[in-house]
């Protein structure tokens, strides 16, 4: 007989790739789906990137680059973080990878030995937990409820830290709730990090996402917490770049070398074009990028005001990030046809069926009681979408 990794079996897969890809799938069989599942800008990439990547191509820069990123984007993104974040970081605090994803992959792998914990505040982003465990860590889950706008503060956390405590993910603005945690907290959370000698692992992947005039605080600034903290983002969301797979960590030689030892034996470098393209992403003009945030804030408001009219669904309006986590308390144990409405996964399966609407159940975040509503589409697709959702939930008894 055949085995196969107990710890890869342990893994989930990701669901709101799955449901994505079930979307695809119906609409290719003729379906009039709207897919309001995936954490993906609809707007091209800025065009001054793609010309980038054209010409590395023309100039035949497609070979293998250095590990750790070419030396002009490290520089780059070294830079970024000292203008934007406040950090104090050269060229070589900095590893370029292939996706975000692939950063904070990285920097787990790099921290965590068996048994080690990591926190990680709920509702989460579905990778935090599986790729804690595929680091051979256990997550250790920090509720936190509408009531407090899904943030948490040093207290929260210190209630679950052990000697066992390698580090906390804190990702703000967050995905799946939108939530963007304060200064204030952070400056609590990374006095506790040094008292206690744990890690913040700073996903700021929707850093440029954030509305009604608030800015991003990096919690890699705060000069007391140094090593302390492990900085990831990346070009994905920001450019609108998810398919060029560039991501980047910021932190303490000593994590970074781990880190790019780590990626010299499983991808090495990322791709060099996709590197080129992203030099430009960071270097060259940014107007693109407020267009977007501007629409951004544009859909939400939009999609605010006729989610809050559905009965039955209860939200607020996220501070940052494309998503809506709106509670679906009030539907369980309504029933249509035969059925009882039980979770967020039946609502979430009701709504594709009655409304063919795809959207991820908040059970891949971490909670029974959301379905998640990415907002990065346009607003002809979401206010049909907003309709077809209401006449369906209209219908339940
Ligand atoms: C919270 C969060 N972190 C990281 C990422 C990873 O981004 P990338 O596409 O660059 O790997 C995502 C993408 O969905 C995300 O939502």
């Amino acid at each position: 007989m055949m085995s196969f990794s107990k710890k890869v079996d342990r893994i989930e897969e990701s669901q709101t790739i799955a449901i994505t890809s079930l979307a695809k799938k119906l609409r290719s069989e003729g379906k009039n789906i709207i897919s309001l599942s995936a954490g993906e800008p609809d707007f091209p990439t800025p065009e001054n990137i793609k010309q980038a990547a054209i010409k590395a191509i023309e100039n035949n820069f497609t070979k293998y680059t250095q590990n750790e990123g070419i030396p002009e984007l490290r520089e780059a993104v070294a830079d970024k973080f000292r203008r934007e974040n406040g950090l104090k970081v050269e060229a070589s605090n900095i590893l370029i990878s292939s996706g975000g994803k692939h950063s904070i992959f990285n920097a787990l792998q790099a921290i965590c030995d068996p048994g080690d914990e990591v926190i990680i505040p709920a509702p989460y982003w579905v990778s935090f937990p599986e790729m804690v465990k595929l680091a051979d860590g256990v997550p250790v889950i920090l509720k936190t409820t509408e009531a407090s706008g899904f943030t948490f503060d040093a207290q929260d956390v210190e209630r679950l830290v052990t000697a066992r405590t390698k580090a906390i993910i804190i990702n703000t603005p967050s995905n799946p709730t939108g939530a963007v945690i304060s200064e204030e907290s952070l400056r609590g959370i990374a006095a506790l990090a040094r008292k206690r000698g744990f890690y913040i692992i700073s996903d700021e992947i929707y850093e440029k996402i954030i509305y009604d005039g608030n800015k991003h605080f990096s919690v890699g600034s705060i000069s007391e917490a140094g090593d302390h903290v492990i900085t990831a983002s990346g070009v994905s969301k920001a450019y609108s770049m998810t398919g060029w797979r560039i991501g980047f960590l910021a932190a303490g030689h000593e994590v970074i070398s781990r880190a790019a030892k780590i990626q010299s034996q499983v991808t090495s470098n990322a791709s060099s074009v996709s590197q080129a393209a992203a030099l430009e992403a960071l270097r060259g003009t940014q107007t693109e990028i407020e267009k977007m945030r501007v629409a951004f804030q544009n859909r939400r408001d939009i999609l605010f005001a006729r989610l809050s009219g559905i009965k039955g669904l209860t939200l607020s309006k996220p501070g940052g990030a494309f998503y809506f986590f709106p509670s679906i308390k009030g539907l369980v144990g309504k029933r249509h046809g035969g059925r009882i409405l039980k979770n967020s996964a039946d609502v979430a399966e009701f709504i594709l069926a009655e409304a063919q609407v795809a959207l991820v159940p908040g059970t891949a975040f971490g909670s029974e009681d959301h379905i998640r509503i990415s907002y990065a589409y346009s607003e002809k697709e979401l206010t049909e979408a907003a309709t077809r959702i209401e006449e369906s939930i209209s219908r339940l008894k």
